[in-house]
């Protein structure tokens, strides 16, 4: 086994002002040139890359040495910086050269299954198997430091303010978040199964019982819900709870921390307080409890314009119970085609949407897909609505509200997407407050809480919990970043009768209440404190502020598409001798 050169400095970090410096780095070879009497070797740690030149000033052997490496060969390198007569713009080290005077080889390599370069364009399952090959990517590596140091700045943030990290269990009974559990076999209760936390919820406010006064966690999370661009079955969550707190005081502390994130990480300066959107505003005016407010094209209600019209699936619609809504888009004419219309119409077909209706504003009349349903007249009255110029595009949905809003909704981004509009360096945060506290569960038709049933609802709306649950609202937050729920909170129950009563409105019997919560119950019992909180998604925090597409690109080693780790091939069967040990028959 050779020496292992003892660093002193990282690859990415030289530059001019150490030229005549004697150095020793270690890393990978990115790439090496054999130019005759000169050998140039691009070395690349976790910071970056920087140019080795070996020359006829060192001995044979050395330069030998370097003529044998390859890609991916790990080296170590004495020598002393220069500054370089052509100059690589390209790369931030490129203004200076090391030359080398000594050189180690520590380890060959095989040719690397996938390339390693930042802009590659390799198959995402072939990145994901050779992960610690994607790893050595200098994006990659940036990507891990940078969400080390938003990990970093909540610790020391929230230890200033008075919080202690407290680990809570993996292994729990279930803790409803609105997902499936992923659960593990017990042992020693054949039968008996452990789930895997969603959150850490019940135990975080277990320790506001506890004492623990101000708790926080980055706390692993494990969710079996269908995968997408912003969700991984396993996830880390920045964990907070607050004894004797309200919601201003969870936000306050909140935009504190926001607030340094930014200035740090991003020297970027958030303005607080920040906007606090009601749930409703937001539904109406963005069609989305999580509104990117990075553009306009805001929902407008065209029900009492089009009330009398000839168009008989608006009135149908209307006589029905729905809404008829739309979004005008300025300067959208001419950039949408009939085929671009097609095709977003299919795509809002995903959010229920039956179709589209479009109406182009044109220099001397309205051009719309229902011309002969509306005179020039009433496409007018429309129009004003959205005080819509010559050159705008009108798009209107009629359906159930939900519908309306979910494809307006989605349309308004997707339009704003392809106008080029959502400036990943732009960061619109704003709460999203006054939720409701119930919704239907649209296959079961029952009623379940939209944010979790430990939630307080207003407490002066109370007396509607019998009669007209859905009307009530509760003091839950979220906070949304570009059009991204970036965290979810609320103020808590602390009454066990409350509680209970909860567990009643979402259809839960007193024995079913008992045997799943029963021991959150029985602690309100012995003096819990008010108490708030809230939880970042620390993954998409990071995607965003990255300005990354998926929140795959800041997790070491996520899971692909179908939930798996191409890494060690889980899920995997395991031995029969085994789960008969756990009382499992698989047959
Ligand atoms: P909630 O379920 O809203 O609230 O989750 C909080 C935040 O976690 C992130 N998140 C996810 N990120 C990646 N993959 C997933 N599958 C995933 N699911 C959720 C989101 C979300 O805003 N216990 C409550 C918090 C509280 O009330 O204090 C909770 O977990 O960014």
């Amino acid at each position: 086994m050779n020496n292992v050169f003892k660093r002193t400095d990282m690859c990415g970090t030289l530059g001019i002002k150490d030229v005549n410096k004697e150095v020793i780095l270690n890393g990978w070879v990115a790439k090496r040139r054999n130019l005759g009497g000169l050998i140039f070797v691009d070395l690349r740690d976790k910071t970056g890359i920087v140019q080795i030149t070996f020359d006829d000033t060192i001995s044979k052997e050395i330069f030998d040495l370097a003529d044998s490496l390859r890609t991916e060969y790990v080296i170590g390198v004495k020598g002393r910086v220069a500054e370089r007569s052509a100059k690589n713009e390209n790369i931030p080290t490129g203004e200076i050269e090391v030359f080398a005077t000594d050189l180690v080889l520590y380890s060959e390599a095989e040719t690397p299954p996938i390339y390693i370069k930042d802009d590659d364009n390799v198959d995402d399952n072939l990145r994901l198997k050779y992960r610690y090959l994607d790893l050595r990517k200098t994006k990659m590596q940036r990507n891990l430091t940078f969400r080390h140091k938003v990990t970093k700045i909540a610790r020391d943030y929230f230890d200033e303010q008075g919080f202690t990290e407290v680990e809570t269990p993996m292994l729990i009974k279930s803790t409803p978040e609105g997902a499936r559990d992923y659960i593990v076999p017990s042992r020693v209760y054949p039968g008996s199964f452990y789930a895997l936390p969603q959150s850490p919820q019940l135990f975080k406010q277990l320790l506001m019982v506890g004492g623990t006064d101000r708790y926080m966690q980055i706390a692993k999370c494990f969710r079996d819900e269908d995968l997408r661009a912003d969700r991984q079955p396993e996830f880390t969550q920045i964990d907070l709870e607050v004894s004797f707190a309200d919601q201003d005081t969870i936000m306050e502390i909140q935009e504190g921390f926001l607030k340094k994130v930014f200035k740090e990480l991003m020297n970027v300066e958030i303005q607080t307080p920040l906007p606090r959107l009601p749930w409703e505003e937001a539904m109406e005016r963005y069609g989305s409890d999580k509104p990117d407010t990075r553009f306009g094209f805001e929902l407008k209600k065209l029900n009492s314009v089009v009330k009398n019209c000839n168009f008989k699936v608006f009135t149908d619609c209307l006589e029905a119970g729905g809404d008829v809504r739309g979004i005008s888009i300025d300067g959208g004419s001419d950039k949408f085609s009939r085929k671009d219309i097609d095709k977003l119409t299919e795509m809002t077909k995903a959010y229920g949407a039956k179709g589209l209706v479009w109406i182009r504003v044109n220099e001397n009349e309205f051009n719309s897909s229902v011309n002969k349903f509306f005179t020039q007249e009433e496409l007018g009255e429309i129009a004003k609505v959205f005080e819509a110029k010559v050159g705008d595009l009108i798009f209107i949905c009629s359906d159930k509200a939900k519908v309306t809003y979910d494809s307006l909704g989605f349309l308004r981004r997707e339009v704003a997407k392809r106008m080029g509009l959502l400036d990943d360096k732009q960061f619109n945060l704003l709460w999203v407050v006054d939720f409701p506290m119930f919704e239907e569960d649209e296959e079961t038709h029952r009623l379940k809480a939209m944010h979790h049933p430990f939630t307080c609802p207003k407490l002066d709306q109370l007396d509607l919990l019998d009669t007209e649950p859905l009307k009530v609202k509760a003091d839950a937050y979220d906070i949304v970043l570009n059009g991204v729920e970036l965290g979810g909170g609320s103020v808590r129950i602390h009454d066990k009768n409350l509680q209970r009563k909860m567990f009643e409105v979402i259809g839960l019997t007193p024995e079913e209440c008992d045997e799943k919560f029963g021991f959150l119950i029985e602690a309100f019992k012995y003096g819990a404190p008010p108490h708030a909180g809230l939880a970042y998604g620390l993954d998409r925090f990071v995607m965003l502020l990255l300005g990354e597409a998926s929140i795959r690109e800041v997790m070491a080693f996520p899971k692909n598409q179908n939930a798996q780790c191409l890494v060690t091939s889980a899920p995997a069967p395991v031995e029969h001798e085994q789960l008969e040990e756990l009382g499992i028959d698989t047959k």
